[in-house]
């Protein structure tokens, strides 16, 4: 039997107990699932991708997932292509969502046609990491939000760095 690697990726910034919730989903479904930090080049990072990285990693290691994360700078379709991922896996919390999503996974599916894209429903829907950033800015915690390793280096980026911003 083949094994069967699906991608989740998204900005992840921050990674949210939404997106764990996805991950741990798919890691039923799947015999490995990689966790990859994209770049969204509409938006500016306000953590630090590697460090991120290994908090997703930890985070996933935690829960003794069959997961594991990785930074991509490139298209998602090409990296699923190289590696022979064909599965893309994505969440849903809403019909907006979908509407996004759909553009993506027609755009996604032109670039390389093996690529099928799956959709998860979120148990997690008011959870966003723009959400999570707001209540950083305002001094709150966010620490029923996110994974605790995730919790954890925002937490030592903040004392080394000061708060973050939106
Ligand atoms: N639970 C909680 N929050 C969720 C969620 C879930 N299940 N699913 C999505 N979200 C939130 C995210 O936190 C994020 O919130 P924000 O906008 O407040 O930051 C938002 O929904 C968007 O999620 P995400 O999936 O991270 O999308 P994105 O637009 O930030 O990133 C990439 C999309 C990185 C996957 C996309 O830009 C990409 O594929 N980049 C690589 C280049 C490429 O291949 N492009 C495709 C051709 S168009």
């Amino acid at each position: 039997m083949s094994h069967k690697i699906a991608l989740y990726a998204g900005s992840f910034d921050p990674y949210t107990n939404g997106h764990h919730d996805i991950v741990r989903k798919a890691a039923a479904l799947f015999d490995e699932v990689v966790v990859m930090i994209a770049v969204n080049t509409g938006k500016r990072r306000s953590f630090d991708a590697d460090a991120m990285r290994d908090a997703i990693q930890a985070a996933l290691d935690a829960d003794g997932l069959n997961a594991r994360a990785v930074l991509h700078t490139g298209l998602v379709a090409d990296y699923c292509a190289a590696n022979g991922i064909r599965w893309y896996v994505r969440g849903l919390r809403n019909n907006m969502d979908y509407n996004y999503e759909e553009n993506i996974a027609q755009i996604n599916h032109l670039i390389n046609p093996q690529l099928e894209s799956i959709y998860l429903r979120s148990d997690e829907p008011a959870i966003s990491s723009s959400m999570i950033r707001e209540l950083l800015a305002f001094g709150k915690g966010v620490g029923d939000f996110l994974p605790e390793a995730v919790a954890g280096m925002i937490e030592i980026t903040e004392q080394e760095n000061g708060k973050y911003g939106k």
